[in-house]
């Protein structure tokens, strides 16, 4: 386990790792399109959204997409020059898209016929949020590298990449390292959130918590399907003329029917909610009547004057 303070940071540790193990010439990090694995030059290109590097090219050579969920696109890819596969088993800001569970399983196989490396970042996905510790155990694909951050602080800066021990060997002492990584404060929070995680069984009440708000949010008028996994959903929305995802957003923030619920227009027609893991009953609830009483207030035109 190596920990470093970030997200992308921890994705930075896993590419470096893919080409210590693959060694020059048998470097490339392949990715999917839709994906997000961080803001850093290399994290950046590794991120399956052309439009987000244009402004930023050159970028790091030694990174390629295939197509998402593409068992044939991928196997493309892989030619003799690819040390490892990185993927999202939720893509997070890609829209909520799970990863059929088949395709992570293609994937594994392969990886293993090729001798790639099976990367997972699971910063959004990892620590519990998906209804497992981490969302590629629910297709039970064993990895070679998973990077966690976000979850794992609880709000204290902290990211960490781990790694089969035969594949974290390839480093050699300096080939990584920073000078907070591992630092105390940041590891006893990251001790401390997961004892309260393991004592409250996040996984399984995330589980059970997004099973019900999936559930009821699959019936209010408006929802036009709910999609993710445990506590990361995607509420795609019944297209409203004049009002975007963005839009029932500002409504939620502003609290116009009620308490106020943090979300984002993760694309154009889709909420993405992703509540607290220890969210009550209750809270429950009370979110799902606030959204619905949003949505109830969205005939055409409406929230024009305040979403634009
Ligand atoms: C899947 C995924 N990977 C990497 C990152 C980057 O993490 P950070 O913002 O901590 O660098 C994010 C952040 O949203 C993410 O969702």
């Amino acid at each position: 386990m190596f920990f470093a303070n970030s997200g992308a940071e921890a994705n930075e540790a896993a590419i470096k790792l893919a080409r210590r193990f693959g060694g020059r010439g048998r470097h490339v990090v392949v990715s999917a399109f839709g994906s997000f694995h961080g803001r850093t030059l290399a994290t950046l290109h590794a991120t399956g959204q052309p439009a987000k590097h244009e402004v930023f090219q050159p970028l790091p050579e030694g990174f390629r997409h295939a197509t998402w969920a593409d068992v044939a696109d991928l196997e493309r890819q892989l030619d003799d020059t690819v040390a490892a596969v990185l993927l999202e088993a939720v893509q997070g800001e890609g829209g909520v898209n799970p990863a059929p569970a088949e395709y992570l399983r293609e994937v594994r196989r392969l990886c293993d016929e090729r001798g790639v490396l099976l990367m997972f970042d699971e910063v959004q996905t990892g620590l519990g949020r998906c209804g497992e510790w981490f969302a590629h155990q629910a297709a039970g694909v064993r990895p070679d590298v998973v990077t966690m951050a976000k979850a794992l602080g609880n709000g204290v800066p902290i990211g960490a990449c781990w790694a089969r021990e035969e594949i974290a060997s390839v480093f050699e002492p300096g080939d990584h390292a920073t000078t907070f990584g591992g630092q105390p404060l940041a590891t006893a929070a990251a001790r401390a959130v997961l004892e309260v995680m393991e004592a409250e069984q996040v996984p399984r009440r995330a589980a059970r918590a997004g099973g019900r708000l999936r559930a009821a949010l699959s019936g209010v008028p408006g929802v036009a399907g709910v999609r993710g996994m445990g506590l990361l959903l995607a509420v795609e929305l019944e297209p409203v003329e004049c009002r975007s995802a963005g839009d029932v957003v500002i409504d939620l923030l502003a609290g116009m029917h009620g308490t106020r619920i943090v979300a984002n227009a993760v694309t154009p027609t889709a909420l993405r909610l992703a509540p607290s893991l220890l969210i009550s009953d209750d809270e429950l609830d009370e979110s799902i009547q606030v959204i619905a009483a949003t949505l109830a207030s969205a005939g055409p035109g409406a929230g024009l004057g305040e979403g634009a």
